[in-house]
């Protein structure tokens, strides 16, 4: 097909291994993509019919509604579930999809997240006393995997803001049992999909995705219908996304009660995993960037006198902040490939975001961040590529949770560096290398080890002056 289909003018080059079978497998796909465009260019073909675009123009022209309509969804990515109803993911129709977002868009506005605020300031203080007291413990330093307590703290905002009230994660120092399913499912949906290119493979599903795999899905979905069931049955008033989401029994214009609930599982992934994945990235690096780390530290300390001073409104305004968030979302894009797009008649594109990064960044030998280049008077020739990096998408279907995901990447980031100095441990979890990371649909997040030490003369001796 590759020789003679339509796409035979976008060569002459490699094709991966068995259209991307193993790698797709394996979850380093991203990284043979990353080293096709390394050498070819911008416009490889994966696939024979398949195929992935590094330039920034391509984002207006796959995606966006600008000039006629964006190209839609692949099916073969993003179809319905058999026996599932409809989620703002998977609905494909742009009709149906529209009224989706109409429906939602209002719980997930500027607005709606200074309603949020003080719920969300609430559990990020929590946060960060939990983390104070763990760290105060070992006169010596304590060594904390901070990945599990981002995803305690961001699993507990996504359950009070989604489902009536937060999952308990940092009251118990445990995860939520929803929580650890979700990388053994998606890796089964990804596998699931994976063989619907190859039908006579199907087989292979059964002896390769564990029947528990299956089993978590099936529990994952029964345990969003239930949370989301006692919410809905709560009269009460609280700016959570219940009271602001349109719901309508019909369907017609607002979301029907089984659409709600496909809805309410999909954000739990779409609404933790993606910000969870992006600060336990910018940790990361940042740990090994002395230098990037005590700018970022200087900008926060000076800033704000005291913790309670660090609104959302405020944390807006902190240049190097923004700058180290921008490039923690480039370099620690947690959604490496969710945004297959089926031109007419059934072809695929897709615009990888782990791909942009690599263009973004070619004269550098390896990922790295750097928060200059976000700066405005970055001097470097790859400030203008910066429209190449959109790591929530473009068009109708781009991200929809973005406000509520920047306003906690601002508020957690800052948090962790005013109170704490950070130390890189040499422990087996300390050494992690954020992108020798595998990816299905999103990145499968490991633990990483810190050393954090409450700042004596910082934090101690300001509060109690
Ligand atoms: C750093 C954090 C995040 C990143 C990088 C991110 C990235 C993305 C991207 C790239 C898409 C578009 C996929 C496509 O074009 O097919 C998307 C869609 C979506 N995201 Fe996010 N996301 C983040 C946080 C969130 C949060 C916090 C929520 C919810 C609370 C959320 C909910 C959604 C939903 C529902 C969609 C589907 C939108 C639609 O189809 O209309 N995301 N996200």
């Amino acid at each position: 097909m590759a020789l003679v289909g339509p796409l035979r003018e976008i060569g002459p080059q490699d094709i991966l291994h068995a259209r991307h079978l193993q790698p797709f497998w394996s979850g380093w796909l991203h990284t043979d993509v990353r080293a096709l465009h390394r050498r070819y260019g911008d416009i490889v073909r994966v696939a024979p019919d398949e195929i992935s675009s590094a330039l920034a123009d391509a984002w207006t022209e796959i995606y966006s509604n600008t000039g006629g309509p964006a190209f839609p969804k692949s099916k073969l990515w993003h179809g319905a579930t058999p026996g599932l109803p409809l989620s703002i993911l998977n609905a494909l129709d742009t009709k149906v999809h529209a009224r989706f977002r109409k429906a939602m868009d209002p719980a997930f506005t500027e607005k709606s997240v200074r309603l949020q605020e003080p719920i969300i300031q609430d559990h990020v203080v929590l946060f960060i006393e939990s983390l104070t007291e763990l760290a105060s413990k070992e006169p010596n330093g304590a060594v904390v995997d901070i990945v599990k307590w981002l995803v305690f703290v961001i699993s507990d905002l996504v359950g009070d803001w989604g489902f009536g009230g937060p999952f308990g994660c940092l009251q118990s120092g445990e995860n939520y049992p929803w929580v650890s399913m979700i990388f053994a499912s998606l890796r089964a949906a990804t596998y699931r999909v994976l063989l619907k290119y190859y039908p006579s493979l199907s087989w292979l599903l059964g002896l390769t995705v564990p029947k528990s795999v299956i089993q978590k899905q099936i529990q994952h979905w029964k345990l969003a219908v239930e949370k989301m069931n006692r919410r809905l049955g709560q009269q009460i008033e609280r700016p959570d996304l219940i009271s602001m989401i349109k719901c309508d029994d019909e369907g017609v214009k607002g979301l029907s009660l089984p659409e709600i609930h496909a809805t309410a599982s999909v954000l739990v992934v779409t609404g933790s995993e993606t910000t969870t994945s992006v600060l336990s990235g910018m940790i990361n690096y940042l740990v090994k960037i002395p230098n990037a780390l005590a700018a970022l530290k200087d900008e926060v300390r000076s800033t704000f006198e005291l913790e309670s001073d660090m609104s959302l409104a405020a944390l807006k305004d902190l240049p190097y902040l923004d700058a180290v968030i921008q490039e923690g979302l480039c370099v620690c894009n947690p959604t490496r490939r969710l945004r297959s797009r089926s031109p007419p008649p059934t072809r695929h594109i897709r615009q990888r975001a782990f791909s942009l990064f690599v263009a973004l960044a070619r004269p550098l030998p390896q990922p790295k961040l750097i928060p200059e280049r976000w700066l405005a008077e970055d001097p470097s020739s790859i400030k203008e590529q910066r429209s190449a990096v959109q790591t929530f998408g473009v068009g109708p279907r781009s991200c929809i949770g973005r406000p509520p995901a920047m306003a906690k990447l601002r508020l957690v980031l800052a948090r962790l560096v005013w109170r704490f100095d950070w130390r890189d441990v040499d422990t087996v979890k300390g050494r992690l290398e954020w992108d020798q990371q595998r990816s299905f649909s999103v990145v499968e997040r490991q633990p990483f080890e810190i050393g954090p030490q409450v700042l004596k003369d910082g934090f101690s001796e300001r509060q109690r002056g």
